[in-house]
């Protein structure tokens, strides 16, 4: 399998609900290394950045309003296929439909606050990682 890098977010629910631990715990048990890391209370135009893609969306102001509403705890998470384990441990967008055990099952309330943000592709993790970290503040090991 392929060593991957994954950006992470955990959102401002998840955080106000002092959950970045056993979040961060469940990416260690999986063998998904902290690399990178830093608490960020986003403005409009950076949310609005970071999810551009989605800007004609019925959801997107409420997403990026939901987005700077708290201090987001942002990663880099790397190891043998991040991209798509980070994406399993997470669970499905809306956690009504996540499986048992997933992150999204156990802390999210609703698909509006779904706790974890994860990269869903190589080409989504390179642009979203640099978006927040440059190379120079990644500590691979
Ligand atoms: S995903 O996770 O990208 O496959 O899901 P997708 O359905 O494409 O959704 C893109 C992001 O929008 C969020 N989302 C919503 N926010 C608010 N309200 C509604 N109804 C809604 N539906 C989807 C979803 O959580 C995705 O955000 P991220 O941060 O990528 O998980």
């Amino acid at each position: 399998m392929a060593i991957e890098r994954t950006l992470s977010i955990i959102k401002p629910d998840a955080v106000a609900k002092d959950v970045i631990g056993q979040i961060y715990s469940r990416f260690e048990n999986a063998g998904l290394k902290i690399i990178a890391a830093r608490m960020v209370k986003l403005s409009r135009a950076e949310a609005e950045g970071f999810y551009a893609e989605h800007r004609e969306r019925p959801f997107f102001k409420d997403l990026v309003d939901f987005m700077m509403s708290g201090p987001v705890m942002v990663q880099v998470l790397e190891g043998d296929n991040a991209i798509a384990k980070n994406r399993e441990l997470m669970g499905a967008t809306n956690p009504k439909e996540a499986d048992k055990g997933t992150i999204r099952a156990d802390f999210a309330d609703s698909i509006d606050a779904n706790a974890v943000h994860g990269s869903d592709s190589a080409t989504a993790a390179t642009k979203e990682i640099a978006f927040f970290f440059p190379e120079t503040q990644t500590y691979s090991r």
